[in-house]
């Protein structure tokens, strides 16, 4: 990134630290629409391209799902630097959320808590963004994270309408049944719930004329014999993998005088909770599942021990709250090196290294 854009992303979050924490990513996702992101195109050597379910991926740094609820700064988000995207998550119909403030930063613990509820412009608003992004020439790898509307008496047949109408324009979709905000959502991560969810979505995946590759997006405050029975589904239903995972309702030492707010808590204090998720399902799915490693990354060291956790992608979102859009590229850059370092020529080969025995 050029000297003067990094001087602008420093001044614009020094700003936008004394502005509320929604207004202030409103306005930077409005800076980015306006072309003052990053830019420079994807990070990408020899070492960092790879695959992700079959996708194609310059590095293997993603924007994790919320940064980009609304699907209104695609091109510029491929541009700043990441390989891949998550936009959403977006619910059949426009719903709100949850009233004002729900979004709080805990600088003192390089922390976010969130209570969102999935707000959501809607999946024919979602359509109408990224048809024109793609038209706009946005290039690069796509996910779209799909949500459950807060009324809805049949909420799997929400992720059904989803798949039917938005799997036509996205590389992979993400099933999200672990955003702590909607009241039983996380229900559907238990065993009877999941089977018949999985079973409808896979159907619904199964008769498009291209199947996407579909994940599962779980909480971090599963139990270890849960983690089994979800695997055991994910190989059944035929998904390409597991995204590790969302924002967790534990709350143990942190320190900022923020840290009773309830929602669901994201940044550096996730990072140990969801890097074991992420091992155990690495020891419980082998190579069958392919893993996405989100949840407290905020460096290149991070992101490495996601991958040699068995994550063969990386995800982030709330470092980019305080280190700016440009830590994405960044991360990919020490990554390179770290893998050359450690004598890997491509970043598949580290993925599962502390796990594999
Ligand atoms: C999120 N996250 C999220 N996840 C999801 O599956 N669907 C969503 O709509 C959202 N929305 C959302 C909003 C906000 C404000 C935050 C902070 C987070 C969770 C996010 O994708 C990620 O899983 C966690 O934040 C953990 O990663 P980080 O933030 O620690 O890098």
């Amino acid at each position: 990134m050029s000297g003067w854009r990094r001087g602008l992303e420093r001044a614009g979050l020094a700003v936008l630290r004394c502005v509320d924490p929604e207004r202030a990513h409103g306005l930077a996702l409005a800076a980015l629409e306006a072309g003052l992101g990053p830019g420079g195109g994807p990070v990408t050597s020899p070492r960092l391209a790879t695959e992700l379910a079959g996708l194609t991926l310059p590095n293997p740094i993603g924007i994790a799902a919320g940064f980009d609820k609304e699907g209104r700064a695609v091109g510029p988000l491929l541009a700043a630097g990441p390989g891949f995207v998550e936009l959403g998550g977006v619910t059949p119909l426009p719903q709100p959320g949850n009233p004002r403030p729900r979004l709080f930063r805990l600088p003192v613990d390089g922390a976010v808590i969130n209570r969102f509820g999935l707000n959501s412009a809607g999946q024919e608003a979602m359509a109408a963004r990224l048809e024109a992004a793609r038209a706009a020439g946005a290039a690069g790898v796509i996910g779209l994270n799909l949500g459950a509307n807060k009324a809805s008496a049949d909420r799997a047949e929400d992720y059904v309408r989803l798949v039917r109408r938005l799997g036509p324009l996205a590389d992979y979709l993400t099933v999200n049944v672990s955003s702590p905000n909607t009241e039983r959502l996380r229900e559907l991560q238990g065993p009877a719930a999941l089977e018949d969810l999985l079973g409808r979505v896979a159907e619904a995946a199964g008769a498009l004329v291209l199947p996407p590759p579909v994940f599962l997006k779980i909480a971090p405050d599963l139990e270890e014999e849960a983690l089994g029975g979800i695997v055991e589904a994910a190989l059944w239903h035929g998904l390409a993998g597991i995204v590790a995972t969302n924002t967790t309702v534990a709350r143990e030492g942190l320190r900022d005088r923020r840290a009773a707010e309830a929602g669901g808590l994201s940044g550096r204090p996730l990072f140990a909770r969801s890097t074991a998720v992420l091992g155990q399902l690495r020891r419980l799915a082998g190579e069958r599942l392919a893993l996405v490693g989100v949840g407290g990354v905020g460096s290149a060291e991070e992101a490495y021990a996601k991958i040699r956790a068995g994550a063969s992608a990386v995800q982030l979102y709330s470092a980019l709250a305080y280190g700016g859009l440009s830590l994405a590229g960044d991360i990919a850059r020490g990554l390179d090196a770290l893998l050359a370092r450690d004598g890997f020529a491509r970043v598949a080969e580290a993925v599962g290294a502390d796990i594999d025995g």
